[in-house]
């Protein structure tokens, strides 16, 4: 792919093209709420439906807010197509319910999202199609696993929650050519800022924009970013299975992804840095993020990460999420949440820094030898960073030390 031929991140996330002919520039994009379009005939509905005329007729099929939202989607994934979808689980069964049907396998990185996991593990044999877990840590695992002929598609996260090993994805493509089977990423934690996987050759991207892409908390919704040798008839599975995103939410993203590259930057300084402070404190065990020299997939970085945001890093940032074990003997999580005063949320990409506590919220369908085999304990925290200035949270984050028996 040309890089060229792609604005760059401000470009994309500022602009803002105006369709209607209007003599002056609306500062904002419409919202075309409408559910129906009166087309001039039924030719020209048949022919809009069909696919073969630009133009929208139904809401569920495409919408204006919709088509500009997933153009700048495209944009920054530096894609051939991209689509929206109303949460980032209907962007993964969009790619499932589009490329497999039943006698399939497939595999599935064992760090995946808890959701996207019961619904490949649980859901998918539901419909006659086979699954098996393997560990990017060790590529070995995908040799082991991988069924010639019957393996169409591999899921990974390009860094996985909570405790950010980021995946060889090269390798993993590299894997993907020899053995014939589709590389899908969720791209969540990494976003276009830090990493675009179709550059590095995968065939599928989805990522929640519920979390930082639209980075207010208002909102649910995913993207698909794909090639055109494998796009076929996604858009219209999306359509058939109901998993579009609604016109006011696009408009909602939109306005949130204007300050996307400021606040990515931000949020991802902070969290270098938090990393780097958190690593000096006693009543911490470890550190997990994806720079600091000892985490496990620290060499992996280099190859996923875009050159632009890597290159002009002065921080070692590496994406906006820290994870931490504390240790419990001198703190408890209750009284480090209290005393931090930090929000507690199940989810991460806001504004604000937010803290979540996997046992208890993204891996509670796990048994507690099932979470410590994935390297997560009772004392695990994760921190998703936002844009305060960095003196603030450690002041927050020193005084949920303060809890010390
Ligand atoms: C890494 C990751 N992928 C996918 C999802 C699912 O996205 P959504 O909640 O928008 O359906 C989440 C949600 O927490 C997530 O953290």
């Amino acid at each position: 792919m040309d890089r060229d031929k792609f604005p760059t991140l401000e470009e994309v996330c500022l602009a803002n093209p105006v369709s209607a002919n209007l003599s002056t520039h609306p500062s904002s994009p419409a919202i075309y709420l409408a559910a129906t379009y009166a087309c001039a005939n039924p030719s020209q509905a048949n022919r809009i439906l069909g696919g073969e005329e630009a133009g929208f007729a139904y809401q569920r099929d495409a919408h204006p807010n919709g088509q500009r939202l997933a153009e700048k989607f495209r944009l920054l994934h530096h894609a051939d197509q991209a689509l929206v979808t109303n949460s980032g689980m209907a962007a993964l069964s969009a790619i499932v319910l589009h490329q497999l049907r039943v006698g399939d396998h497939c595999l599935i990185s064992r760090y995946l999202y808890g959701r996207s996991s019961v619904l490949v593990q649980q859901e998918l044999p539901k419909f006659g199609i086979e699954v098996a877990e393997f560990d990017p840590t060790d590529l070995a695992s995908i040799r082991r696993n991988v069924r010639p002929g019957q393996t169409k598609m591999l899921f990974v996260e390009t860094i996985a929650n909570p405790l950010l090993q980021v995946a060889d994805l090269p390798a993993i493509v590299a894997l993907g050519s020899e053995f014939r089977f589709q590389v899908a990423v969720d791209n969540t934690f990494a976003t276009p800022y830090w990493c675009r996987p179709l550059e590095l050759g995968v065939d599928w991207v989805w990522e929640s924009v519920s979390k930082m892409l639209n980075g207010h908390s208002d909102l649910m919704m995913g993207m698909v970013c794909g090639k055109d040798s494998h796009w076929g008839r996604i858009r219209q599975v999306a359509s058939t299975w109901g998993l579009g995103a609604a016109p006011w939410d696009c408009f909602l993203a939109e306005r949130g992804l204007t300050t996307f590259g400021l606040r990515i930057e931000r949020a991802s300084h902070n969290a270098s840095q938090a990393a780097q402070f958190l690593s000096a404190q006693p009543q911490v065990k470890h550190v997990f993020y994806p720079s600091l020299t000892h985490h496990p997939t620290q060499s992996n970085l280099k190859s996923i990460a875009n050159t632009p945001a890597w290159t002009s890093n002065s921080t070692n940032a590496a994406g906006n999420v820290v994870a931490f074990e504390l240790d419990l003997q001198q703190c408890s999580v209750e009284e480090f949440i209290s005393a931090s005063g930090i929000a507690y949320f199940p989810s991460l990409g806001e504004c604000g820094t937010t803290l979540s506590h996997p046992c208890s919220s993204s891996h509670r369908h796990l048994t507690e030898d099932q979470q410590q085999s994935l390297g997560i304990y009772p004392g695990t925290l994760r921190l998703s960073f936002g844009i305060e200035p960095f003196e603030t949270l450690r002041e927050k984050i020193l005084a949920g030390f303060n809890c010390l028996r």
